[in-house]
């Protein structure tokens, strides 16, 4: 079969079909799924069948497999016992404790991993049970919502950077900060310059931005929430409806991803293996 590229009709994400990752891609094949994926920053294979090890080939087309984050004291023996870069998001308990990260309902906007430094580029995620409804992703394109943000905004943000923050386990982040001993937080900009693409992007997001640097505490509330209204705009989103089999891989530097609710009766459980990358820049004009 010959790989095919199905654009969305939103601004983000696209299917590749003619595709079986079960087996290993040409070097022709792989570079066309990296250059699909810089271009529509989400993308996804249907009707999939990856074991552990398949699906940790498929990241690697995109970098060296990332580390789950989580530290060592807040790892269950399950998630001690797995791979280092494999991490379960299920709702599934067994002996009433959750098999996975993330279990219920619903995730607010966010980057993977942006509580560290060194964030990762990529996320892969492969859906293994889903529940008949709700659980979907929504994917939201961060250099659609730089273009729209207007000119004054876009020069009072330039050059600074965000406090970011993460306690995890979170969801739905419902305190101004987050204040558990065990968060984690870094520095990032508010505008990322994507080194892959030379385009900019806005770096902020709901779940995990905190505060903006040199704005007092009425601008940062105002601007922010200006951003991550923004940001939820049906224009400038892809939801993905998710059926077993499916893979998809997203870019972290240009994208945001949120959980759509789901019944906490239903099963749903799925496998994410991330890409490592390199600390966010910015540069000035
Ligand atoms: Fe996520």
């Amino acid at each position: 079969m010959t790989l095919e590229i199905i654009p969305s009709k939103s601004s983000c994400g696209a299917e590749i079909r003619g595709i079986n990752l079960k087996a290993q891609l040409s070097a022709e094949d792989s570079l066309a799924i990296y250059h699909a994926w810089l271009k529509y920053l989400v993308i996804y294979f249907r009707g999939q069948n990856l074991g552990e090890n398949e699906h940790l080939r498929f990241t690697k087309y995109f970098g060296t497999p990332g580390d789950y984050m989580r530290p060592d004291n807040l790892k269950t023996n399950r998630m001690k016992k797995r791979h280092p870069a494999v991490m379960f998001i299920s709702n599934i308990r067994e002996n009433g404790e959750p098999i996975g990260a993330l279990p219920d309902g619903e995730m607010m906007f966010h980057t993977d991993t942006a509580y560290d430094h060194h964030l990762h580029k990529a996320t892969t995620l492969y859906s293994l049970e889903v529940p008949e409804k709700g659980g979907e992703t929504i994917f939201s394109n961060q250099y659609a919502v730089y273009e729209a943000l207007p000119g004054n905004l876009k020069s009072l943000l330039k050059g600074r950077d965000a406090y970011t923050a993460y306690e995890f386990g979170t969801t739905v982040k419902t305190k101004p900060k987050y204040d558990h001993k065990e968060k984690q937080s870094a520095m990032h900009p508010v505008f990322r310059l994507h080194e892959e693409t030379g385009r900019m992007a806005v770096f902020v997001n709901e779940l995990m931005t905190e505060e903006i640097e040199g704005l007092d505490k009425a601008q940062n509330i105002e601007i922010l929430k200006k951003i991550f209204d923004l940001q939820r705009k049906p224009q400038f989103c892809y939801e993905h409806r998710w059926e077993v089999g499916d893979l998809i891989i997203w870019d972290n530097r240009c994208s945001l991803h949120a959980r759509r609710d789901f019944p906490s009766d239903q099963r749903r459980l799925m496998r994410r293996i991330t890409v490592q990358g390199n600390r966010p820049v910015y540069k000035g004009e």
